[in-house]
């Protein structure tokens, strides 16, 4: 059975100057589901973004938004979508109502319905109690309830969310969550992006992999686990050896049971078939090349070996890694 495609985009491209921002981007999103871009700072997710939504037109290619172009329909795709945008658009001196009340006014909402829409939205993201404080004195957790509040005011049938819990607490990010659910039950069809991938695998139906502008990948959390295959050895190498790292790396990959090795500045991820049938020659291996092992594991494949399969990199980096 083929499933109704709210989005589609093809060949979808932007370039400022030489950068290619985003980079042939063929994608569906499905009525209904959440659908997530996934990548690190500068992966093009934004730029995406404000294609889908007709703040940016497209250098080339196509998108189209419940089946409007977004570049010759650009008015009636605005009409049906909600956006909530990356940086924060709210003034510290109005009040959370009041902010509602003045976008009720932007987006032309009739008088009544916004007095029956506000109150129900502010109860959605529990800001009910301090409606009627300034904005200001809102915590950021709060500013992003307030900003989702926003963008569902004009009732989408699609909702982009821009990085919808970046830099934000745990609990605040959980609260985040189950209102992306709640409104995936009502049968809004969401599209966010971000590059927290706990985030991406707790919250997407289907995700694109995107990195340096292009698509990397694309399926479900577990379609992408599974297409993997075997395990992942990760090993840490005790800091002492860490100039021995990259021979060991050299060492690994002619073993006939590995599939790739990245190397990271603690250590070392093995893409292995089987870990029981690798881990004797791994940790020979690593005795040959004299690295002291201070710490061995070994796991089925998660959506972070997922990311460095396909992009040769993890998704976040405190030091920078060399690439297989
Ligand atoms: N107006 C612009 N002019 C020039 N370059 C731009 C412009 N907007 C974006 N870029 C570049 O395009 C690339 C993609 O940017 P984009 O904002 O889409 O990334 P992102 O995936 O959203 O990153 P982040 O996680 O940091 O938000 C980056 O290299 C960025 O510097
Ligand atoms: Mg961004």
């Amino acid at each position: 059975m083929s499933r109704a495609v709210a989005i589609e985009t093809i060949k979808l491209r932007k370039t400022y100057g030489t950068l290619a921002a985003v980079d042939d981007l063929t994608f569906q999103v499905y009525a209904g589901e959440v659908f997530g871009l996934l990548g690190p700072n500068g992966a093009g997710k934004s730029t995406t973004l404000r294609i889908l939504i007709t703040l940016l037109r497209p250098t080339s290619g196509q998108a189209i938004v419940l089946g409007h172009d977004v570049a010759r329909d650009a008015d009636l795709v605005r009409r049906l979508i909600g956006y909530v945008p990356q940086e924060r658009a709210i003034d510290r001196f109005l009040t959370g109502r009041e902010h509602l009340l003045l976008l009720a006014d932007l987006y032309h909402l009739p008088k009544d319905e916004a007095q029956r829409r506000i109150p129900e939205l502010l109860k959605l993201v529990d800001l009910e109690a301090r409606a009627d404080q300034p904005a200001k004195t809102y915590s950021g957790g709060m500013k992003r309830k307030l900003d989702i509040a926003c963008g569902l005011l004009p009732n989408p049938k699609v909702l982009f969310l821009d990085e919808p819990t970046l830099g934000l607490d745990v609990q605040s990010r959980l609260r985040i969550w189950d209102y992306v659910r709640q409104l995936k039950a009502r049968g809004i069809t969401i599209v966010m992006t971000t590059n927290y991938l706990d985030e991406a695998d707790q919250l997407c139906d289907r995700l694109a992999i995107l990195d340096g502008g292009r698509i990397r990948a694309m399926g479900s959390p577990a379609e992408l686990k599974a297409g993997l295959g075997g395990d992942i050895v990760s090993l840490t190498i005790g800091a002492e050896d860490a100039g021995r790292i990259e021979a060991l790396a050299t060492a690994l990959r002619v073993l006939p049971m590995v599939r790739a090795v990245t190397a990271k500045p603690s250590g070392l991820d093995i893409r292995v078939e089987s870990s029981e049938k690798a881990l004797p020659a791994v940790l020979e291996a690593a005795n040959r090349t004299s690295c002291r092992l201070e710490l061995v594991d070994y796991h089925r494949p998660r959506l972070d070996d997922v990311f460095v399969a396909h992009t040769g990199h993890a998704i976040r980096s405190e030091f920078p890694e060399t690439e297989e």
